[in-house]
Parts: C-alpha cells; structure tokens; sequence
C-alpha cells in the first residue's frame, strides 16, 4: 500500500515537474488569435511553445454545428473580401480550398419586410428608412474623420449622437428596425453606447471591400482555422496530435513577473513558462476567471472593464415543409415590432443548403441575453408567433432548433467586442500593452478589425511578433514602465 502509494506520488511529481519545465511561451486559448501566435511563433523558430485551451477543440468563436442534417455556424459565418484595396488573409484561404461561400444580397429587402401585424411595408416606406439609415452612415463617416483628423484631443461620440447631429434620429418601429439592421446587426450593441470614431467608416468595406460572403460548407468556417494550425502543429488524419496543444485546460491563476509566469489549470496542473500571451475575450478577462498575482494594475483593469463584449445570436429553426419564397431576392426577410429587434433579421438557407428546410432569426444585445435564459421551448413559441404574422396561421411548428449561447459561456461570455463611445486611443493602447512576461491578443486588441475574425488573426500575428522580439532581440515592451494618469486613484 505505502509502495503505492509513493509511486504514485513519484508519477504525479514527474507529471508536474515535467510540465514545470519553462517552455518559452505560453498561449492561453486556441482560438483564431492563438493559432494566429502560434504560426507566427513556429515560422520565427520559437518551437517551445503550449497552448492551453479550455475546451476540447481549437477555433474558439470559429464553431461549426450540425442541425437539420447540415453544418451551420453557431459564431463567424461572414467574411469580407472583394474588391477593395487589400485582400483578407481569410478570404484567401476560403479560395484556396473552396470553402462555399455567398455572396449576401440585401438589395431586395425593401419588398420582404413585414409588419408587426402581418403584411408587408410598401417598397417606399421601406426605401425611406433605408435612406435616413444610409444618411446617418454618410454623415456618420464624414463626421468621424473630422473627428480623427484632430490629433490634439481624443474626441468622440455616440452613433446616436452623430444622428441626432444629422437630425436622423430614427423615430417609427420601421425606421428603429432598419437602425438595427445596419448597427447592432454590425455591433451587435445599440448606437447610444457604440462609438462613432471607432466604428466609422467600417474598416472591413474600406480595406476588402463591401460585399459579405456568407460561409456554408460542411467542413465549416473553422477549416481555415485548421488550414493555420497546419502550419504550426502536427496533424494527422485531419485532427491535431501535437503534444504542445493541450485540450480541456482551463487556466484559473496566472502569476507573472519581469521574467516569468506560473499558470495553474483548474485540474490542478501548473504551468511555466518565460512569457505568457493571453487570448480569451475581453468578456473572460472581465469575469475574472482567471485570477493574476499580483492583481492587474488598475489602469489594465480599466482598459478591460470599459471595453465592451457585444452578444448577437443565430436562432436556427428546422421545418418539416417550406412555406417560404425561394429565389433570388428572398434569402433575406425583416420583421418589425415595437421592441427594437425582436425577431428582427430572418434569413433562410435553400441557396446554401437547397430542401434543408432551415432558416434562422438573428438577436442582439438585450434580446440575446433574454432568450439565453429562456426554455428553448419558449423562444421556439415566440419565433413561431412570428413566423404566422408573417406567413399565415396554417405553417407548420418547426420540428428543432439550436440557440447558441454565447453570453452564458463562462469561456467566452459574448459574442464580438465593440468599442464604446469615448473609450479613447490611448485605454485601447492600454488594452493591448504586456505588463513584464504578460501579453495580450485576441479579437478585442486589435484597434481597427476588433470584433472580426481577420482581426484577431492580425493581433495574434502581432502580439507573437512582441514576444518573439523580446525573445530574441531583448527588446522587451512589457518592460516599459506603464506610469500613466492612475495615481489619482492608486497610492
Ligand atoms: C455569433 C458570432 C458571430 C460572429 N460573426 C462573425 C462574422 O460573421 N465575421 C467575422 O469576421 N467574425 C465574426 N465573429 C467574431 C469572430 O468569431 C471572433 O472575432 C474571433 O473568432 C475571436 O477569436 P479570438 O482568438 O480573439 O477569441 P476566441 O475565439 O474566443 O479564442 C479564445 C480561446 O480561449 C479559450 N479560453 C477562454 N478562457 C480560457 C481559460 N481560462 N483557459 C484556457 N482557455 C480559455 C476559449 O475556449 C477560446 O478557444 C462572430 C462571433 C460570434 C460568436
Ligand atoms: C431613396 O434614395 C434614392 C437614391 O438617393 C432615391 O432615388 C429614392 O427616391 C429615395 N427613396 C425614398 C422613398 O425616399
Ligand atoms: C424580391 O422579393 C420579392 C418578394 O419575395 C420576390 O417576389 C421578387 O422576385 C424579388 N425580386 C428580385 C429582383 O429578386
């Protein structure tokens, strides 16, 4: 019994101190922007590196589902890519491996909106609204680089403010609607709390280009976040073997100093390494699931606790029949209520999937966190009620659905960052700063591409090209003394 007993002790002490050797680098998260660091590391020479994810597959937001016999998206399903001045690394990718994608045509949209009651706005009421939203984002941007364009003071403001500016505030149910479609339907968050600046003109139209390619494709939008893990991990039969990669690892304490980390996992594993690179949402490091020794100094607590995590859901509905127009022209149908996005953009799926019999109703914001606490069950009736004003009383109940729930997802805890009004340039600077052997990446640091997935492709890149600097080169940005505007509050 003692001899066992001492074995296995003597097992769990070589286990530990084995993982207790210092790698150079330790990633925490293999979402897009893990991956992203972990090439950038690999194709630098830096081989001695983890990652460290919590669940039991890489990609993070990037998550592919089946429903309905078919693959849908439960986060990223559009890309960005043709024809502007530069080309989405993304995109790229999709092309060269022929990830099915389509091109989304909302230019119909004015003759399939419906009203709260049932039947349809005519096409000039609708064109209406879609005038006054297209005003607001013209004025919008014009006003934004004259904001941008003075350097001298930081100065922003609300979309909201900028329409009311350009005395376009929305006012009908209609116009409230249209709003959402082109701003929280973006954002994610209402104009009232979305920075004008940072938000205008959208940098995903100026630098790839305005189309949105819609990804349907059963090997899933992820595939291109495999294509990048192929470069820096071993593979073998389509799934990843490399023993640096380790699944089901939720870091719970990271320890830093000038010259190292210790990370410990929730399975009582402890990790060491030189510098550490920290990938989760912003919406994680607000939770405070991982808790850092010492406490994060208040000017990072600040920068992360006044950015904000945008929620938006793909509500998925299965029927046994279609009782829909298909064609071109009709992929795409709003839904109108008093309550600003309620059930609001509807998309089907017979271009992508054609017999699957699938649509789904995108939310946001507040109407996303009510249906991630509600009963499926509920929300199915709600979708339904919907569905009848719309196509009459004698449509079939949908057989399934599927709502993702991003917010509840103590991993995750949203969907996409947004940057709020009169958060400044220099807080997002703060964002992104290492404090000693601590790096951070992900979506959120990015201070153009934030909330995309290409944008957390470039902050990987990045932020591995800052730690690999001070790998090598000594040139250590973390080192630099952080010694900002705080000591009012901080003694
Ligand atoms: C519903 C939805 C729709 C979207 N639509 C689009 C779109 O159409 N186009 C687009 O470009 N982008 C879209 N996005 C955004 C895009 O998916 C993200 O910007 C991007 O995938 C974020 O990558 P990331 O690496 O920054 O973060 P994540 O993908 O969140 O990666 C972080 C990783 O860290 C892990 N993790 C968290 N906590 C811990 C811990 N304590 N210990 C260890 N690991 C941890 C997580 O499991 C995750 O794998 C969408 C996202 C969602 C959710
Ligand atoms: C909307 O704008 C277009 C283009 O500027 C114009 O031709 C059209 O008449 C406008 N429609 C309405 C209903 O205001
Ligand atoms: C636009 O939508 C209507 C209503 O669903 C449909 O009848 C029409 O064919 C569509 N037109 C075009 C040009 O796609």
């Amino acid at each position: 019994m003692k001899i066992l007993l001492v074995l296995l002790c003597i097992t769990l002490f070589v286990a530990l101190v084995s993982s207790a050797t210092p790698a150079s680098v330790i990633i925490v998260g293999a979402g897009m922007s893990g991956i992203s660091a972990a090439k950038q590391l690999q194709e630098a020479g830096i081989y001695d590196y983890l990652i460290l994810e919590a669940t039991d597959r890489i990609g993070g937001r990037i998550h592919k589902t089946q429903f309905g016999g078919h693959t849908v998206e439960k986060g990223a399903n559009w890309l960005h890519g043709v024809g502007g001045p530069e080309k989405n690394p993304m995109f790229e990718i999709a092309k060269r491996i022929n990830l099915k994608n389509y091109y989304s045509d909302f230019s119909n949209i004015s003759l399939n909106t419906y009203k709260q009651e049932g039947g349809k706005y005519s096409k000039e009421e609708v064109e209406a609204a879609l005038n006054k939203t297209e005003s607001n984002e013209e004025f919008g941007t014009e006003f934004a680089e004259k904001l941008s364009a003075n350097k001298d003071v930081d100065d922003d403001m609300s979309l909201l403010a900028a329409e009311r500016l350009n005395n376009m505030e929305p006012k009908t149910a209609l116009e409230r609607m249209i709003d959402f479609y082109s701003f929280d339907g973006e954002q994610a968050e209402s104009p009232r709390i979305t920075s004008l600046k940072h938000v205008l003109p959208r940098p995903e139209y100026t630098l790839y280009g305005e189309g949105e390619y819609f990804v349907a494709d059963e090997r899933g939008f992820e595939s291109i976040v495999h294509e990048y893990a192929k470069i820096a991990l071993a593979y073998k039969n389509g799934g990843v073997i490399d023993a640096r990669l380790y699944y089901n690892k939720v870091v719970t304490e990271i320890e830093y100093s000038d010259t190292g980390v210790t990370l410990k996992t929730e399975d009582g594993r402890v990790f060491q390494a030189k510098t550490a690179i920290i990938s989760p949402s912003v919406g994680v490091l607000q939770s405070n699931l991982i808790k850092f020794k010492p406490e994060l100094p208040l000017w990072k607590r600040r920068a992360i606790d006044e950015f904000s995590l945008g929620i938006y859901t793909k509500i998925f509905l299965k029927f046994p029949r279609r009782f829909w127009p298909t064609g071109p022209g009709t992929e795409f149908f709003f839904y109108v209520h008093q309550r600003r996005g309620y059930y609001a953009i509807w998309q089907q799926l017979d271009n992508e999937y054609p017999g699957s019999n699938i649509m789904f109703v995108t939310v946001a914001d507040q109407e996303s966190i009510r249906i991630e606490q509600q009963p499926d069950s509920k929300t199915k009736a709600e979708a339904m009620e919907v569905l009848r004003k719309i196509f009459g009383k004698n449509i079939p109940d949908a057989t399934d659905i599927m709502i993702p729930r991003w917010n509840s997802d103590r991993f995750y805890k949203g969907t996409f960052s947004n940057w709020p009004a009169g958060y400044t340039e220099e807080k997002h600077n703060h964002l992104r700063a290492p404090i000693g052997s601590l790096y951070f990446t992900g979506e959120h640091t990015h201070a153009q591409l934030f909330g995309y997935a290409d944008g957390a492709y470039f902050a990987g890149a990045e932020t591995a090209n800052d730690v690999i600097s001070c790998l090598k080169r000594k040139v250590c940005k973390g080192n630099i003394n952080m010694n900002i505007t705080e000591h009012a509050f901080e003694n």
